[in-house]
């Protein structure tokens, strides 16, 4: 991307921007936009690759946040854009699941600091891409769900996995290596066994690790692999092939857009 002319200053705000998965070429415009503009970046560096910064202001000032908490990353934040600076605050994928943007919005909305959300392609969003798939295929499955098991964070009995498991639909696991034996056994309480599980580590990143296994295989696999943090399970009917078709480009489906013809 290219300006004709330098792109104005950034208001004094916080920029709660989605960072994608690791590939620096699954930002958005407008993320890339406002990297290169910030004063300062706040990066959750765990999840984030330094690929992703390689357009920040040579001059802007880089916080690295891996090894801190909400209560030095959120005043710090706090502080610079009462000094007149706009803040970046860059996240993996998107910041509507499981980035703790919920609880670092309510402190700059007590703190009466602007802030906006700036979405990014989630890891889901990346690994079907990586599989060339789609994850709701007529005749087979029209359902994403996006949880986790719990942990040290718990999750709502109504939301338990094997109860969601019962929906049989595509089924997007995040934060759960540690727990995959766990798992796998609540999933197999409604899946059958040969259920497609793509197991992804670090999609986008230099390592990027994928496999496809079955459902019955999806932990001894992951503790082959040594894998224990940023992998996403796909578990999905749709990854075998299942023959359905969309109404939207057939012939026979007419719509706004294509009546019937007389
Ligand atoms: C704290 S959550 C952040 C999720 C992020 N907001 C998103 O939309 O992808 C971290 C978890 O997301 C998944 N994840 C994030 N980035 C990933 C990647 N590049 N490859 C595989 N899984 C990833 C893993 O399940 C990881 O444990």
């Amino acid at each position: 991307m290219s300006f004709t002319n330098p792109p104005s200053p950034l208001a004094p705000a916080v920029y709660l921007v989605g960072a994608g998965p690791g590939d620096p070429d699954l930002l958005t415009v407008k993320a890339q936009r406002l990297i290169a503009q910030a004063d300062v970046v706040v990066v959750a560096n765990s999840l984030v690759p330094p690929a992703i910064l390689a357009g920040v202001r040579p001059d802007a000032e880089v916080v690295r946040t891996a090894n801190q908490t909400l209560e030095t990353i959120v005043p710090l934040m706090i502080d610079r854009v009462r000094a007149g600076r706009s803040v970046v605050r860059l996240q993996s994928g998107d910041p509507s699941l499981y980035s703790a943007i919920h609880e670092q919005i309510e402190a700059l909305v007590a703190a009466d600091i602007p802030f906006e959300v700036v979405p990014g392609i989630s890891a889901f969003q990346a690994a079907a891409a990586h599989l060339g798939v789609e994850l709701t295929v007529p005749g087979g499955v029209q359902t994403i769900i996006l949880t986790r098991i719990g942990g040290r964070t718990q999750v709502p009995e109504p939301e338990a996995l094997a109860t969601l498991a019962a929906h049989q639909a595509s089924l997007c696991l995040y934060l759960s290596a540690r727990h995959v034996t766990t798992a796998q056994a609540q999933l197999l309480t409604h899946y059958p066994p040969d259920t497609p599980v793509a197991v992804c580590y670090r999609l986008g990143w230099p390592d990027e690790r994928v496999v496809v296994v079955p459902l019955s295989e999806m932990a001894q696999v992951t503790a082959a692999e040594d894998l224990i943090r940023t992998t996403l399970y796909v578990i999905s009917p749709a990854l075998k092939a299942i023959g359905g078709r969309s109404r939207l480009y057939h012939p026979e489906h007419d719509h706004l857009f294509r009546p019937q013809q007389p």
